[in-house]
């Protein structure tokens, strides 16, 4: 047996504050696997050197992180379907012949968390209204495409970035206007906030609930805080809610699935690990 470890990371520009090494660190000990996770400072101009050497330096993998989700799209042997639709990549897999395979888990992220926050929740009934129209936007909108939604209804305050976004994928997005972010709501099935608005430091989403139906489910992409204004004011009308921190611990499982051969949960055990941590940072 080799005693080399097993190794992965994520690189990015700047990567101090990157939750990843954390998370997976958990996974790594509750798991006893002999790997590391390493935060892995990458300018720009080094991405190719990095990609390059990836297999020599015995890594199984990486996550890709801003800036470099669609740079890393040309170092690559293999893209996902997905990916390629979402214009970007985050988990990298070295294949047993070396060859390096990129794939996208942020829409499958937002995905999975709907499913454990709200099991049996039906994709195909309704309506999703979608907020933003940055990198997030983009997964989150051609993964509730993949699970057959059948409208998804997208604003965003610079419209033309919502434009661009609904020329790209097609049906069945339609582009609203950001003032008429309330009134779109009505019979919507599902809301999703990929916008910054809620985050800490950011101002809060200025959105009237009224005209949502009190069974639609809410999500947020916002995970710090956790529970953010909008997701405290549809709880409180009594709307299921799903946050932000479930879809960052969904996206990490593939990556950490395919490197180290074990496939890890989202537990309230992780979930305390990593509040824990963003608790310390604020
Ligand atoms: P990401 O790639 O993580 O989605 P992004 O590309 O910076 O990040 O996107 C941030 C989103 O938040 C955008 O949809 C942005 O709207 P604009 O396209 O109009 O910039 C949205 N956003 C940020 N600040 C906002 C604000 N004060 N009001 C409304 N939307 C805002």
């Amino acid at each position: 047996m080799s005693d080399q470890i097993t190794r992965a990371g994520v690189v990015g520009w700047p990567i101090d504050h990157s939750l990843s090494p954390r998370l997976h660190g958990y996974w790594l000990k509750k798991h006893r696997i002999r790997g590391s996770y390493e935060a892995i400072a990458v300018e720009g101009s080094a991405l190719q050197k990095m990609m390059e050497g990836l297999v020599s330096q015995g890594f199984s993998g990486l996550n890709v992180t801003v800036p470099h989700k669609v740079a890393v799209m040309q170092h690559l042997d293999i893209i996902s379907d997905q990916a390629r639709r979402i214009g970007a990549v985050n988990t990298v897999v070295v294949g047993k012949n070396g060859r390096l395979s990129g794939s996208n888990t942020d829409g499958s992220g937002f995905i999975e968390n709907l499913r454990q926050g709200c099991p049996g929740f039906d994709f195909t009934k309704g309506a999703a209204v979608v907020l933003g129209a940055g990198g997030a936007a983009r997964a989150v909108v051609v993964a509730l495409i993949d699970e057959g939604v059948p409208a998804i209804r997208l604003i965003n305050r610079t419209r033309q970035k919502a434009e661009d976004l609904a020329d790209y994928i097609g049906d069945p997005v339609q582009v609203f206007d950001w003032d008429s972010r309330s009134g779109v709501l009505e019979d919507a099935a599902l809301l999703a906030n990929t916008t910054s608005l809620g985050m800490s430091g950011k101002p809060d989403l200025d959105l009237s609930l009224d005209a949502l139906p009190v069974n639609a489910l809410v999500s947020d992409i916002v995970y710090a805080p956790p529970e953010t204004s909008l997701l405290k004011a549809a709880s409180v009308r009594g709307n299921k809610v799903v946050d932000g921190l479930g879809m960052l611990l969904h996206q990490a499982r593939p990556g950490f699935s395919a490197w180290f051969g074990v496939k890890p949960r989202v537990t309230d055990g992780l979930r305390d690990h990593v509040l824990a941590v963003i608790e310390a940072e604020k």
